[in-house]
């Protein structure tokens, strides 16, 4: 659950702190790529550069969708034709930029392609939405699906090539061949024509992560032969691009933090309150994967007896880390470990209370 490495850097490190897994991150960002004609690696599931550097060692490309993005991309020393770019915010310096390194876009809606065109790019692709989206952000992203065949013809008037679609929805909770049905239903709803145009049809991230556990790349492969089975149906012969980040990161990251109080709990003797020296992310949700306690440097093996709900020390609303795990007795000073906080969580914790977020520590993955 703990890889020695991963324990050893914890007991040496200053906490709180989080602990990425550099050959893991490579290994499984070897594994999406796998799956798919093109990865693009989302920089915002984990700006950290040595984890975005053990992404890029396996030859993946980067998903931007914002200006910092993009100073991290280069601060990598990530080629330019191996950014992709996706947001409703660029303004015409930043199109402009992606432009000449020689970036790729989705765009966003008709008016940023157009913009993308007048700042020298010669082809993009459009982002869809979902027609119920299951993103908390909604319809925020993206256009209609049939929009897109009066955008294609816009695009053509204005000598700008449409290239590619892209889709992304919320599939967390799906098996992998919901996963894939629901992107064909997306897809159906685009002109045949355009469809069939395409040189790329990009599914985005949230790939299926049921009770918190990745689905296999086996049965993602099965999923993805099935949507590039009924796209086929469709016309499209194209290639298949995805950009999953937490599917890739989340199982690479350890959040370790010092016990601050155990107390008692309304709910009886079994049961605790256990409150951890640690800011916590916004919006921060109980965590569904393992735990584990460290006293002194070493794994606490007694039988878990107890029953958990754990909390970090930001005096907000929700820092709920834990509800009812089940832990071994321990006490103020002891280290709780929570696995698979690789996506989403460092990046995510502000600092409130004017407390230091968690440092990073990335074991290296031997990268070029
Ligand atoms: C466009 C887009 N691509 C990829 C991702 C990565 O999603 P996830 O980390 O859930 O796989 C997101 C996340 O919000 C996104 O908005």
């Amino acid at each position: 659950m703990l890889p020695r490495e991963v324990l050893q850097a914890i007991s040496q490190a200053d906490l709180p702190c989080i602990v990425y897994d550099g050959a893991t991150v490579k290994q499984r960002a070897q594994s999406a790529a796998s799956l798919l004609d093109r990865y693009y690696f989302p920089v915002k599931a984990c700006p950290e550069p040595g984890v975005v550097r053990a992404a890029l060692a396996t030859g993946c490309g980067l998903d931007l969708c914002s200006a910092g993005d993009v100073e991290i991309a280069s601060a990598v020393g990530c080629p330019g034709d191996r950014w992709k770019f996706t947001s409703p915010c660029a303004d015409d310096r930043l199109l402009r930029r992606l432009c000449e390194a020689g970036a790729a876009l989705d765009a966003d809606s008709i008016e940023q392609a157009l913009r993308w065109g007048s700042c020298g790019g010669q082809a993009c692709g459009l982002r869809i939405a979902a027609r119920r989206p299951k993103a908390l952000y909604g319809s925020k992203f993206g256009m209609p699906a049939r929009d897109i065949v009066a955008a294609a013809g816009q695009l053509a008037n204005a000598v700008l090539r449409l290239e590619g679609l892209h889709l992304h929805d919320q599939h967390a909770n799906l098996a992998p061949a919901e996963f894939a049905l629901r992107l064909a239903e997306h897809l159906a709803e685009v002109s045949r024509e355009v469809l069939r145009a395409c040189r790329y049809v990009n599914i985005g991230g949230s790939w299926p992560m049921r009770h918190g556990n990745p689905a296999s790349p086996d049965d993602l492969r099965q999923g993805l032969k099935l949507l590039r089975e009924r796209l086929a149906t469709l016309g499209f012969h194209g290639m298949l691009y995805g950009e999953p980040g937490r599917w890739v990161v989340g199982p690479c990251g350890y959040w370790a933090a010092r016990v601050a109080a155990v107390k008692a709990h309304p709910r009886g003797e079994h049961h605790r309150v256990v409150v951890l020296d640690t800011n916590t992310p916004v919006p921060c949700r109980p965590s569904l994967a393992p735990f584990v306690v460290l006293r002194q440097g070493d794994l606490l093996q007694s039988p878990r007896r107890l029953f958990c709900d754990i909390f970090g020390s930001a005096n907000t609303a929700l820092d709920s880390i834990g509800v009812e795990v089940r832990l071994p007795v321990l006490e103020p000073g002891d280290v709780v470990v929570s696995v698979a906080q690789g996506a989403y969580t460092r990046s995510l914790i502000p600092p409130f209370n004017e407390r230091d977020r968690p440092a990073a520590i990335v074991l290296d993955c031997s990268c070029p």
